[in-house]
């Protein structure tokens, strides 16, 4: 369980709050979707749920974040990683510079854990195998393309299997089978119990795969519920989130009159070939 509650904060030498009164709420072995417009604050709340605020960032933080019942206050940073990976936001970023190949890269985390060396090459061969990147192991992580970068911090991540993952856009720099490939081993995680919030842009998938759908906007999340709900939700575009497709074309064919009045817009194809009326031919 992951409980944030009154949650405020502030940058370091910052005038305003980038969050004020923040609560979120996100059952464990779920997926939870977080929205929001560029600037909303994704990635300040991906490092306060992971405790790189305020151990790394600092800044002024007050209010509650519980994880698995334990406050992230008393925690040391390395006590917050092994119960929180974090993707972030800039894969390259994500990148530890101390190994010289995606192998060692993948090990590196590990090895600070201090796993036995036959643990470790089995879980890199796991992983890497699990998100298709085997044929990348022996590259340089500097030489790979942005979507193989991004594959390989995930990877990073997925090898210290922490009860808690947090994905900042982990796949802003993928292609749509890549970014398919990742949600599904996203689902397959949750299987395992694993709880994960993701930060992503991408609705379609976020309505296919998330159990929850949280908006931030305005310094806090203003929505929570089932992605449908929300993403069919007249406020989106005032929350900056948009819209599918298939919702932008609901709304269209309303305003001009066709389409069904009493039931929500569709946000997905199926819920769209419902809306229009349309069957097996
Ligand atoms: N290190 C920092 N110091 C001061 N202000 C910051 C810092 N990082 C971010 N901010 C500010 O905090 C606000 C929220 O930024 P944040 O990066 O969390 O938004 P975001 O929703 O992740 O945006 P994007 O969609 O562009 O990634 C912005 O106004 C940003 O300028
Ligand atoms: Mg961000």
């Amino acid at each position: 369980m992951i409980e944030l509650a009154d949650v405020c904060y502030a940058y370091p030498g910052a005038e305003r709050f980038v969050l004020e009164h923040a609560d979120l709420r996100v059952e464990p072995g779920t997926i939870a979707g977080v929205v929001g417009a560029s600037g909303a604050g994704k990635t300040t709340l991906a490092k306060i749920l992971s405790g790189f605020i305020p151990h790394v960032d600092g800044g002024e933080l007050s209010g509650s974040v519980v994880i698995a019942g334990r406050d992230l206050a008393g925690l040391s940073l390395s006590a917050c990683v092994r119960q929180v990976g974090l993707v972030i936001q800039n894969p390259f970023n994500q990148i530890s510079g101390a190994r010289y190949t995606v192998r060692g890269e993948l090990a590196f985390g590990l090895e600070n854990l201090g796993t036995a060396r036959e643990e470790m090459a089995d879980r890199v061969t796991q992983v890497a195998d699990l998100l298709g990147i085997t044929q990348l192991l022996d590259r340089s992580p500097y030489e790979l393309s942005g979507g193989q970068q991004q594959l390989v911090a995930i990877a990073s991540m997925l090898v210290l299997r922490p009860p808690v993952l947090v994905l900042d856009e982990p796949t802003s720099q993928l292609d749509p089978a890549g970014t398919r490939m990742v949600f599904g081993v996203l689902s397959q995680l949750r299987e395992s119990g694993c709880t994960i919030v993701i930060f992503e842009h991408k609705l379609e998938l976020l309505h296919a795969h998330a159990d929850r759908l949280h908006v931030l906007a305005g310094q806090r999340i203003v929505a929570s519920g089932q992605p449908g709900e929300v993403l069919a939700d007249p406020r989106t575009d005032e929350w900056g989130v948009g819209a599918t497709r298939y919702t932008r074309t609901g709304r269209l064919a309303r305003d001009r009159g066709l389409g069904p009045v009493a039931v929500p817009l569709p946000v997905s194809f199926d819920e769209a070939v419902g809306f229009f009326g349309g069957g097996p031919r």
